[in-house]
């Protein structure tokens, strides 16, 4: 048994770097110079629509290569962190710029373990109907009762002036008739957690980094508890003896995940750790760069995450696996597709050009991790053939590969997830890149102000109201 599981473990390794060996002979991964050099600001660059190739900052923290392939953290290669790092030390890299110590790390851990546990927040999700709100909507609900509780806690002198009200261990505050703010802070303390000690909502220095670790410990706990809940579930306490990707498949399934499933989640989650400049983490950095605070940084980002041309192609893509339905049918279904002129989804990508470096990881993940449940067998035999039809078609005349959504979503069932899951576990690992950039970012914020050219009319004269038509 034992043996079986250290065998899966150099399973995984070996095909991460058998991945990273294929990457390497199909690509020369150097780094573009023009973009990995220090610039002096103001710096010209051709901006197309949606800030198209516009250079907003500088940034050690990742990048992106899309026409070679090529994703690092840190410096660091994705390949490596996948075959030997964690996804608590890829965080610790991503917001503090180095690979820690086993003290530093073992530090984190503790952190991260000590934040993990958000009763109250949880108690007070139940309170709302989360059976019918989209699953992010409830994480953003999730992420401001986090913020709410630590705001408050550190406004010694508000909550002093707070009047006792007579409420049960059990009463939340949407029970209670609504009697003002002042009241409803009061009820957030009555929960008896201790006030930990100078830490803010804040930004900068010590209380931006210390709501970072919040966020990081607590993004599993309100996903897992949103799954339960909106199944009629309780959520589970989480269990500080497994690691954060373990812990969060135990409280989403209710069971010890095993070794296999512990280690594939904890790469899914180091793979969608950071992405460069995308959508949801711009957005997160813009609402920073008011200098509001992390909690409303990471919501404004989660928010970004939920659009279907960001977060949530991977659902799509099994949705497609199960209309085609047997590989047999695969060629009809692509014809029909390409007769439509729809896209396929989970492949193509705004910046690579080349094979997702993350595809290259979870296909063979995907493989393994299905190969035992015959309907992922074939779900996976059916995206495999769709990969060589399109590969055929048109794939490498116009450098459509497969991207992180096509087989992330395969992982993610074979783990027993949910589909409507899987966005929210994007948000679970992009939160570390988020809270990095944001803190990066605010070492010489500048808030964000691009401009829009007005191209509509000019010295209109005002009609009033009862003389238009
Ligand atoms: C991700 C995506 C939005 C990138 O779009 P983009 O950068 O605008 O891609 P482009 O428009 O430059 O694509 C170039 C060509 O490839 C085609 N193409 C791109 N993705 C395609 C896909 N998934 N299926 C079929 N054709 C595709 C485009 O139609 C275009 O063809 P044309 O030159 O004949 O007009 C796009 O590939 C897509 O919608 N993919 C499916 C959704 C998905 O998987 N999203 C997750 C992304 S991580």
């Amino acid at each position: 048994m034992a043996k079986q599981k250290a065998d899966d473990l150099t399973m995984i390794q070996d095909i991460i770097l058998n991945a990273k060996e294929a990457a390497q002979k199909e690509i020369d991964g150097n780094a573009e110079p023009e973009f990995t050099q220090k610039i002096s600001w103001p710096v010209d660059c051709k901006v197309g629509p949606g800030l198209e190739g516009a250079i907003a900052c500088e940034t050690e923290i990742g990048y992106v290569n899309g026409s070679m392939g090529y994703l690092i953290y840190r410096g660091y290669d994705i390949f490596d962190l996948c075959a030997y790092s964690s996804f608590e030390e890829v965080s610790y890299l991503l917001l503090f710029g180095e690979l820690p110590s086993k003290e530093e790390l073992k530090e984190f851990k503790e952190s991260l373990n000590e934040y993990r546990h958000l009763l109250d927040i949880k108690r007070l999700l139940m309170s709302f109907p989360l059976e019918n709100m989209n699953p992010m909507a409830a994480l953003r609900l999730g992420i401001n009762f986090m913020r709410h509780k630590q705001t408050y806690r550190d406004q010694a002198e508000v909550v002093s002036k707070a009047e006792s009200i007579a409420t049960d261990e059990d009463s939340i505050a949407m029970e209670t008739p609504p009697r003002g703010e002042r009241k409803s802070i009061y009820e957030f303390r009555k929960k008896q957690y201790r006030r930990p000690k100078n830490v803010q909502a804040g930004l900068v220095g010590s209380e931006g980094v210390g709501s970072c670790i919040r966020l990081i410990a607590g993004l599993p706990t309100i996903v897992a508890a949103i799954a339960r809940i909106r199944k009629g579930h309780l959520p589970i306490e989480p269990d500080t003896s497994l690691t954060l990707a373990g812990n969060f498949l135990y409280m989403l399934t209710g069971e010890k995940p095993t070794p296999l499933a512990e280690r594939i989640m904890d790469i899914c989650l180091i793979l969608h750790a950071d992405h460069g400049m995308n959508a949801s983490t711009f957005a997160a950095m813009v609402v920073a760069s008011t200098l509001s605070d992390v909690y409303s940084s990471v919501e404004a980002g989660v928010a970004a995450l939920n659009g279907p041309l960001h977060g949530g192609a991977n659902e799509q893509v099994l949705l497609m696996l199960n209309q085609i339905g047997s590989e047999a049918n695969v060629e009809p279904w692509f014809a029909q597709m390409m007769k439509k002129k729809r896209k396929i989804m989970g492949f193509g990508h705004r910046v690579y050009k080349a094979y997702d470096p993350r595809a290259r990881i979870l296909g063979p993940l995907a493989k393994m991790i299905s190969a035992t449940t015959p309907e992922l067998r074939d779900f996976f035999k059916i995206a495999q053939t769709l990969e060589k039809v399109v590969n055929k078609s048109f794939g490498k005349d116009k450098n459509i590969f497969p991207n992180v959504d096509y087989y992330s979503g395969l992982v993610y069932k074979a783990l027993n997830i949910d589909h409507e899951i899987f966005t929210p576990i994007f948000a679970v690992s992009r939160v570390s890149g988020w809270c990095a950039r944001v803190l990066e970012y605010l070492e010489k914020n500048r808030i964000f102000r691009p401009r829009a050219i007005y191209n509509g009319e000019f010295n209109k004269k005002y009609t009033p109201i009862n003389k238009r038509k």
